[in-house]
């Protein structure tokens, strides 16, 4: 254990190094279910009590604002439920609302406050916090609630197309602060996740849809087969039939989920992050656009830009670029947006700013993943600045000609 090191000079330096190494092991259920608030539906009860099933547990409610305003009796519904299951359940004080939308995770007075509530209904490490909502809700409630006490036990009802089929399958949270996309948050594997359909009927057409561009992105780094089942039913997805969409937020779902499991990184350690294909222009265009562009929407375009970009670079057939791009138009999706023009006070795009952020936000080389086939991606360290530029500059030519 002890050690005397001698420098270059002739100094010694006692030195004890202990290697302290643990394993922590995380499980939670995503379960799929309708009408989770109906008192004879067991999913919510089952799976807050999952760990102690004797216990009452204390649960704090949190809704997305415009999951509200679209469900005007939901509160007294989640107030229903829990009386009807008063043996297993009690609520620590009545839901609490929080505005939807990007805006809970840009203005920080809505972490402050929810911190406020959760420290009024005295929660400890040991209660709950249901978070209803959409992407943007889930991650802005989700950090809040995992910086208090080092981490409070969340349950998630994500009630988005996009929510349910990625973000709020998944591990992480965050909000943004100083003019970036999500930089402050946590890596925060939840209690539970509960998928209720149900709540996706009350979409408007656009969130329905923008949730697909996640989906696109997910079959063509992974899964060929479901790229397949999307141009296959492209038509049906693109009038929003229920069944078709549910299909596809169950599928995307999994995906997302094997890979957090067997990725070998599920809290993104290392530089690359293959599941934030076209991710590095989709931040920094949600930044540039004020937010005016959904994030599964600036995930469409920078999906279609970084496919071509893997033509640019020699990596994926031109044919291959066609399909993609041709599937993101059958089902509505943006493939273009002007910010993509955008010059910064140098002159340079603005857009390329993103790939520094991606840099940054992960340290180390800067690695993106592009695509070697429909469903193949692959990691990439030699980025071609040149080469994005030829990439845009094919789909601004594309948008004009279509
Ligand atoms: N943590 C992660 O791993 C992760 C992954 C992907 C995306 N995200 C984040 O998710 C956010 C986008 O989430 P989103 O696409 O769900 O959009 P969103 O959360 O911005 O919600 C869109 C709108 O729908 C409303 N809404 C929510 N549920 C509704 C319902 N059932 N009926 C009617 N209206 C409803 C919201 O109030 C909001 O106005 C982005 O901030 C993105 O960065 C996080
Ligand atoms: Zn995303």
């Amino acid at each position: 254990m002890g050690a005397v090191l001698v420098d270059r000079e002739g100094g010694a330096f006692a030195v004890a190094t202990y290697e302290q190494r643990f394993r922590v092991w995380f499980d939670y259920p995503v379960v799929f279910t309708r009408d989770v608030f109906s008192p004879a539906n067991p999913v919510l009860v089952q799976v807050l009590s999952r760990r102690e099933p004797e216990r009452r547990h204390r649960v704090a409610v949190v809704v997305d604002g415009g999951l509200g305003q679209a469900w005007p009796g939901l509160e007294s519904e989640i107030q229903c439920y829990v009386a009807h299951h008063t043996e297993r359940l009690t609520l620590a004080g009545p839901p609490e609302r929080v505005p939807g939308g990007e805006v809970a995770k840009n203005d920080p007075d809505v972490v402050l406050r929810l911190q406020k509530h959760f420290q009024s209904l005295h929660l400890d490490r040991q209660s709950f916090v249901l978070i209803l909502g959409g992407g943007a809700v889930l991650d802005a409630a989700g950090y809040a609630a995992a910086v208090t006490h080092r981490g409070l036990r969340v349950v998630r009802l994500p009630t988005t197309v996009l929510a349910q089929n990625d973000s709020g399958v998944g591990v992480k949270n965050a909000v943004n602060a100083l003019g970036i996309k999500n930089l402050l948050g946590t890596f925060a594997p939840p209690f539970g996740v509960i998928n209720d359909s149900a709540f996706l009927d009350s979409l408007s057409p656009r969130d329905r849809r923008e949730g697909m561009g996640e989906a696109v992105k997910v079959a063509l780094i992974r899964d060929a087969a479901f790229f397949a089942w999307l141009e296959a039913w492209a038509a049906a997805l693109a009038a929003l039939r229920p069944e078709a969409v549910a299909t596809l937020v169950r599928r995307c779902a999994e995906l997302h989920l094997r890979h957090i499991a067997t990725s070998g990184d599920p809290f993104e350690l290392g530089s690359a992050r293959p599941l934030d294909f076209g991710h590095w222009s989709a931040h920094r265009l949600e930044t540039l656009t004020d937010h005016a562009l959904r994030h599964g929407e600036a995930v469409a375009i920078g999906v279609a830009l970084d496919t071509r970009h893997s033509v640019e670079v020699g990596l994926l057939p031109a044919a291959d670029a066609n399909r993609v791009l041709a599937l993101l138009e059958r089902l509505g999706l943006p493939t273009w947006h002007p910010a993509l023009d955008e010059r910064d006070a140098e002159g340079r795009p603005a857009v390329l700013r993103g790939l520094a952020d991606f840099r940054e936000h992960l340290g180390g080389e800067l690695t993106l993943t592009l695509l070697e086939g429909i469903g193949r991606g692959v990691e990439t360290t030699s980025v071609s600045e040149e080469a994005i530029l030829r990439a845009i500059a094919w789909l601004r030519r594309r948008r004009s000609a279509g």
